[in-house]
């Protein structure tokens, strides 16, 4: 991505814009916004997102595209979306590859989607309808699941032949894939080593936790763990800068903390990247 490359972000939620926009408390350097939580609105909030596009590189992290559900897609959405990323100057915009409605009602969790031919030819029309639309091309992320519902086909299989086909950019969550290694006994290393990686748009590096000996949440709400660090480090070998994104989506209380794995990350980078921009 033009001049973002080796970056690191952190999504802009609202319990630490003061931290981001007004104090340097966390340094990162890039945003990435829900776009649901900020199209259409006004006041306090609104001028929090100009400040935050005035000061940072913004990409857009999609909730509710649902690009796995049978129902038509939702052109009113996807309409105002189009304006917000222009608005924006949004440089990447990427989704989950799940679903999240069922008959037009919001099911509030990502869903996977059957890992079968059927579903890869929808997918890769949804997703072609609408990065014509946008007129930019559409990352789409790898998303953590605990079963794979009527697979027909494997999980690598299944998303590489969707990001060729749509020839579209590619998420990778490396928690996420770390995840599901877990969870579902493969390895993650060989799982990336598939991956389209010159496809790839941008990483996502988040916590998770493990609540059974056998089985891990992918929570976004607990610091990254040193095996998580790790795959990441084996990953960025493998492929060209990209920006990398810091996924936290509650538990703000350690600011010292979280602003030291946006130090980590930006550690492994310069040894691994020869990044041109200037780090903080
Ligand atoms: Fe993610």
């Amino acid at each position: 991505m033009e001049n973002m490359e080796g970056m690191v972000g952190i999504g802009l939620r609202r319990d630490i814009s003061d931290e981001i926009i007004e104090s340097s408390v966390l340094t990162p350097d890039f945003l990435e916004f829900a776009p649901e939580n900020w199209m259409g609105i006004g006041g306090y909030w609104n001028r929090i997102r100009k400040r935050a596009v005035e000061k940072f590189p913004v990409t857009c992290h999609g909730l509710s595209l649902s690009l796995g559900s049978p129902e038509d897609l939702d052109w009113d959405f996807i309409k105002e979306l189009k304006v917000f990323l222009d608005e924006n100057q949004v440089k990447i915009f990427s989704e989950h590859l799940s679903y999240t409605k069922s008959r037009n009602a919001h099911l509030y969790d990502l869903l996977p989607i059957p890992f079968r031919q059927d579903a890869v030819d929808h997918v890769v029309d949804r997703i072609r309808q609408v990065q014509d639309f946008l007129e930019r091309p559409l990352a789409i992320e790898n998303v953590s699941y605990y079963t794979p519902v009527a697979a027909e086909m494997s999980e690598i299989d299944f998303v590489t032949e969707i990001v060729e086909r749509a020839n579209c950019k590619l998420l990778l969550d490396v928690n996420n894939v770390y995840v599901n290694a877990f969870n579902h006994k493969y390895d993650a290393r060989e799982y990336i080593g598939k991956l389209p990686l010159d496809r790839v748009a941008y990483i996502h590096m988040a916590g998770h936790e493990q609540v059974e000996p056998d089985l891990i949440i992918d929570t976004h709400g607990q610091p990254i763990i040193d095996p998580v660090y790790e795959l990441f480090e084996w990953t960025i070998q493998q492929m060209k800068p990209v920006p990398v994104l810091l996924e936290r989506d509650y538990n703000f209380e350690e600011l010292d903390q979280i602003q030291s794995e946006l130090m980590n990350l930006k550690g492994l980078i310069k040894k691994h990247w020869k990044v041109s921009y200037a780090t903080s």
